[in-house]
């Protein structure tokens, strides 16, 4: 008996308090509000959430303004990745390509695409009006240039085979997926309420947020794509899959953006889910955590911009 309740214990305390949604992609599109404010110059970009996003820095009560793309009303945050192959990206959210042929590149839109709350029974506070953070490194070339430490990140095969003992955990499998492929991105989860634009990971800081800091809930983006109908010869080492932002087969520059577009009552609500083995639907004023979305969001500036990846390469060579 004893030996049983020690496992029991062991277990709870590595399930985190969390909450999930489900978002669809609305928009490619050759901008990144918080690298390139104001510019059609980045490369392209897959986004989710609220449709209210521009070229522009939002702010919360813009992107509240939108639709949201995922099935939670009360979330009009904005979420992206990134997007398409460029090789002269410095920074931004990639999105996923099947490398068909040598100037061929088809958007692998990705299966599922969720953003879960963790930890939330370590958060002091809600995320702050206006908040926002980029998790990952947009130019890393090499697992040291990766800190799987703070971000979590790693590529793998969904329903295996499990190859990460013989590469480098932020490389894409060098094994045909029997499934998806999926990868996991965390966020900062410390915040300096004078100073938003700083943020910092407690993994970080043995845990705990810096002083000054306080504590948030914890963002993961959790990316399945569905490799296996693009490819379904499949692949032996590198996959010809490229992140807009990286070489082909390779995942280290995969990276995230985050803009708070959450309502004040529902991150109230995100805030109980607390439990370590339960998860919570996170209701608010504008309805049910899973509702889902009815609105039809879409790009609000269709005009402008790009959503092709070789004229959003033309655009970042012009500027
Ligand atoms: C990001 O990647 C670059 C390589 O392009 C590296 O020099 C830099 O140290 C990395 N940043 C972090 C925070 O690891």
């Amino acid at each position: 008996m004893i030996p049983l309740v020690v496992v029991t214990c062991t277990l709870a305390a590595v399930v985190t308090a969390y909450t999930d949604i489900r978002h669809k992609r609305f928009m490619i599109k050759n901008i990144d509000p918080i690298v390139y404010p104001g510019q059609y110059r980045s490369h392209m970009h897959s986004f989710f959430g609220s449709d209210a996003v521009t070229k522009d820095l939002s702010t919360t009560a813009e992107l509240q303004k939108g639709c949201a793309s995922g099935e939670n009303p009360n979330d009009l945050s904005v979420y992206c990745k990134p997007s398409i192959p460029s090789w002269k990206s410095t920074k931004g959210i990639p999105t996923l390509y099947y490398v068909r042929g040598p100037n061929d590149f088809v958007e692998v839109n990705p299966g599922m695409f969720s953003t879960y709350y963790e930890n939330i029974d370590k958060a002091e506070i809600p995320y702050p009006q206006d908040f926002f953070a980029i998790a990952g490194n947009a130019t890393a070339r090499s697992q040291s240039d990766v800190n799987e430490g703070t971000t979590g990140l790693t590529w793998w095969c969904e329903n295996g085979p499990e190859d990460r003992q013989n590469r480098n955990r932020a490389l894409m499998p060098r094994v045909t997926c029997s499934g998806n492929i999926q990868v996991i991105l965390r966020f900062p989860d410390c915040v300096k309420t004078s100073n938003i634009k700083n943020y910092a990971y407690a993994a970080a800081n043995g845990g705990r947020c810096p002083a000054g800091m306080k504590r948030v809930p914890q963002l993961r983006f959790s990316v399945r794509y569905n490799v296996r109908s693009l490819i379904p010869k499949g692949w032996s080492g590198a996959p010809p899959l490229k992140l807009a932002c990286g070489e082909v087969g390779e995942g280290y520059c995969f990276h995230g953006d985050f803009i708070n577009g959450w309502f004040d009552d529902a991150q109230k609500n995100l805030l109980k889910a607390t439990s370590r083995n339960q998860w919570l639907r996170v209701d608010g004023a504008r309805g049910e955590g899973k509702a889902g979305t009815t609105c039809g969001p879409k790009d609000r500036e269709p005009t402008k911009g790009t959503s092709d990846y070789i004229t959003s390469v033309d655009m970042m060579t012009m500027s």
